[in-house]
């Protein structure tokens, strides 16, 4: 208490002697405070980053389209069996007509059929029309989030004395790069000018020239012009592009114009792809217990669960199996190298493959059918060994049926543009090309129920927890674009028998199959392939 008295007391007697230091010191901190409360350039305004056009845009789509509709009135003749050929982008449901008429001709060329989704989801809903304005809503959001300058059309015009790179420069957020390929090549004059205009950076230059004059350096838009055409050239080798408006991945369109020309193109602007490796160890062979993980769910069928861990044992003793199981009543599923994860009762088939897929730390998962069982035939080697020398992502294999039918399940995927109702989704039997070096593989859009993949591209598209009864072919709609598919037929897997008859049906499988058959499961596959997917229509075979 003592020395605290002291204390206050020598600090006002110091008060009163350096009165106007201390006075000093208040303002002056004061306006500091002040200073950094106004002059913080980002945080005060911020960044826009709704997804808006820009200048260039506007301009370079006009000119885009005034290119791409010159010469009206110049007569042309359509080749039809080639025009044809090209997408109508307005899809009409229809079925495929019956060419054959014979005796077992729909299992040889099955016959392709149509499904209205569109009547089929908006029938039974008490709002059609509020939810045709939400879809509509929620795609507008969608495209505009999804739009990329990257991907817009640019021409460059014949006889444009403006030489620029119309692909390939790419910046790091908020970094500094040199244009590579800027140029003008024009006739003699008096005085030679070009500029440059962006969005999202600024110009300047890494060096000047003699007898350049350059007019805004730092800016959006930077103006050179020089008496002498080797001059203005040399200047434009040292141009520089510094990004200003962080953003993890877009594009700046950037304007480049002399006297009468203009030309556009785009740069890049992107953090670098961090790679996902997986250290799985170096050895000769491929050691599938280091590179692969098997996961499976389980609903009630513990003892089909249990004849396919006894069966992978048998080839493979150490992988790691890795199962889902939502179970009322869970029994335990011991053994070295299982992890079992209980989930909440029901919580379904998507559900149970995301937390199992979530749960896996090799490169490799392998997806198996809680009532498959491994054979000799069941080389997991060869589905490593084409995933590691190809881009495939996801291979699949066969499955063979107790009747001793073998399917691949392989099919052709497209989406087809149909308008303001919505797209039409076209699925196929067959597949797109044989592959290089496999004879017995194929690449294709989607697979059968028993497929390996890289792990984290299948976690980078998930499995719609949405889908709790049946479900398949939406997740290889949701990996369209981003998942290379191949399937090999000669990897097979055994399907413990589905086809029994119906006085042989044990109880728990009769509760299986009243569960996962039953027709509450028809609905949300509606409203998701009509809603979430955007379509109107399915035609499948
Ligand atoms: C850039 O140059 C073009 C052609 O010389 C001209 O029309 C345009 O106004 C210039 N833009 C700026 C911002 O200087
Ligand atoms: C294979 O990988 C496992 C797990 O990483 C390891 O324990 C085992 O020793 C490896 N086997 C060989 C032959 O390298």
């Amino acid at each position: 208490m003592d020395t605290i008295l002291t204390f206050l007391s020598i600090f006002f007697q110091m008060y009163r002697n350096y009165k106007k230091v201390f006075r000093w010191i208040l303002v002056s901190g004061l306006l500091l405070v002040l200073l950094f409360h106004f002059w913080s350039p980002w945080t005060s305004s911020g960044v826009d980053i709704r997804s808006k056009w820009s200048p260039v845009q506007k301009v370079l789509s006009k000119k885009m389209g005034d290119i791409i509709r010159g010469y009206p009135d110049i007569n042309y003749h359509k080749k039809e069996e080639v025009a044809c050929r090209l997408a109508q982008n307005a899809c009409v449901c229809l079925a495929g007509e019956e060419t054959f008429h014979l005796p077992f001709s729909s299992l040889l060329f099955p016959p392709v059929w149509a499904y209205n989704l569109q009547y089929a989801f908006l029938e039974n809903h008490h709002d059609p029309e509020g939810i045709k304005h939400h879809r509509a809503q929620e795609y507008k959001n969608f495209q505009r989030r999804s739009y990329n300058p990257a991907d817009v059309l640019i021409v460059a015009e014949a006889n444009n004395p403006l030489q620029y790179p119309i692909q390939g420069v790419e910046v790091q957020p908020l970094k500094t790069i040199i244009i590579l390929g800027l140029g003008l090549k024009q006739e003699a004059r008096s005085s030679y000018t070009v500029n440059l205009t962006a969005t999202l950076g600024t110009f300047d230059v890494a060096a000047t020239v003699d007898r350049v004059s350059i007019k805004g350096e730092g800016e959006k838009d930077m103006t050179l012009s020089s008496p002498r055409l080797s001059a203005l050239n040399r200047q434009l080798q040292f141009v520089t592009y510094t990004n200003i408006v962080f953003h993890p991945k877009t594009a700046d369109p950037i304007q480049f114009a002399t006297d009468g020309h203009q030309a556009f193109f785009t740069i890049k602007v992107g953090h670098r792809k961090v790679p996902k490796l997986y250290n799985s160890g170096y050895s000769g062979s491929y050691n599938i217990t280091a590179l692969v993980t098997i996961a499976t769910k389980t609903f009630i069928r513990y003892d089909k669960l249990k004849d396919l861990i006894d069966s992978i044992r048998k080839y493979y003793p150490t992988v790691t199996i890795v199962i889902a199981d939502d179970n009322k009543h869970p029994q335990p599923v011991t053994g070295p190298h299982i992890e079992h994860y209980i989930m909440p009762f029901g919580k379904g088939w998507f559900a149970g493959r995301n937390l199992a897929v979530s749960q896996v730390t090799t490169k490799y998962v392998l997806w198996v059918d809680d009532d498959f069982m491994f054979t000799a035939n069941t080389k997991l080697e060869k589905m490593v060994d084409i995933l590691e020398k190809t881009t495939l992502d996801l291979v699949g294999g066969a499955v063979r049926e107790a009747t001793g039918y073998t399917a691949t399940f392989r099919h052709t995927i497209s989406v087809e543009d149909g308008g303001e109702e919505g797209d039409c989704l076209h699925m196929r039997l067959g597949y797109h090309h044989v592959i290089e070096g496999f004879p017995n593989c194929v690449v294709a859009d989607a697979v059968i129920n028993f497929f390996m993949a890289l792990t984290h591209k299948v976690q980078q598209v998930g499995f719609d927890p949405r889908l709790s009864r049946q479900g398949h072919l939406e997740f290889f709609i949701d990996s369209l674009g981003s998942l290379h598919i191949g399937s090999c037929s000669d990897v097979i897997v055994n399907h413990a028998s589905k086809i029994n008859l119906p006085w042989t049906k044990s109880d728990i499988q009769n509760a299986y199959e009243k569960f996962r058959y039953s027709s509450s499961g028809g609905h949300d596959s509606n409203e998701l392939f009509y809603f979430k997917y955007r379509f109107k229509c399915m035609t499948r075979q």
